[in-house]
């Protein structure tokens, strides 16, 4: 586990794959030799919750559910956003180019098309998935969490027409299982002579973004979704 005393330069050598998730916090390169604590202050960041963060994505066992249910949610809704939009602008671009890349790699007969067939399905799921929270789940969160602060029983239901977290928070399975078919049609059956390099470097892709997803979803099920509920009890007298 890291911890906020340590060197963030330190950290990066140790786990590089973790670059992506100080850039969710506005940390970019050129830290020198300042530690995790002091990057974070002077960039006026939640030291706590970006270490507890930066641990769960290092280590996939690690998951301190109480510790993260501490955090106020507009907190843990902003870094989800931020990882929607890196989605949106690195790892779904990024997978296409390779994609294409791997396609343009392997003249003659082949089956291809396929992968482009399960591609675009995956990434439809996950489009709809994403701008579906972007736009409905997302915003009823922080609605009702300025409610919660306001600190009175929702009577009126014109404030919050839709009473439930669970009326919004689709499951992740289908996103899951149309990335484990797109991944399954090329480890599986390709059939092309294409380029082994670009190929690995397609498949690296993959099981990383399938790592990242998986820690966002934990993220939402297992912190957001809870978090949400507690105060749906407290705000809405039934
Ligand atoms: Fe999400
Ligand atoms: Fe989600």
């Amino acid at each position: 586990m890291y911890s906020l005393s340590q060197k963030l330069a330190d950290i990066i050598h140790h786990d590089h794959q973790l670059l992506p998730i100080l850039n969710r916090f506005g940390i970019r390169l050129g830290f020198g030799d300042q530690s995790a604590n002091d990057v974070c202050k002077s960039l006026d960041i939640n030291a706590e919750f970006f270490i507890e963060i930066l641990n769960t994505y290092h280590d996939p066992d690690y998951f301190p559910r109480e510790r993260f249910l501490d955090f106020p949610l507009p907190l843990i809704v902003e870094y989800l956003k931020k990882t929607h939009l890196y989605y949106y602008t690195f790892y779904i671009p990024e997978i296409e180019n390779q994609l294409n890349t791997l396609i343009a790699s392997a003249p003659g007969a082949n089956n291809l098309s396929l992968l482009t067939r399960f591609y675009l399905k995956f990434k439809q799921e996950l489009h709809e998935h994403l701008e579906y929270e972007d736009k409905f789940t997302f915003p009823y969160v922080l609605n009702l969490h300025t409610l919660y602060l306001q600190g009175s029983a929702i009577t009126n239901p014109e404030l919050l027409p839709v009473r439930s977290i669970i009326e919004f928070e689709e499951e992740h399975s289908d996103v899951d299982s149309k990335l484990l078919d797109f991944k399954n049609i090329i480890i599986k059956y390709l059939q092309a002579d294409y380029d082994d390099n670009k190929c690995n470097t397609l498949i690296t892709t993959l099981f990383n973004f399938e790592d990242d997803l998986r820690d966002h979803s934990r993220i939402e099920d297992k912190i957001m979704v809870p978090k949400v509920l507690q105060i749906e009890k407290l705000l809405f007298p039934s």
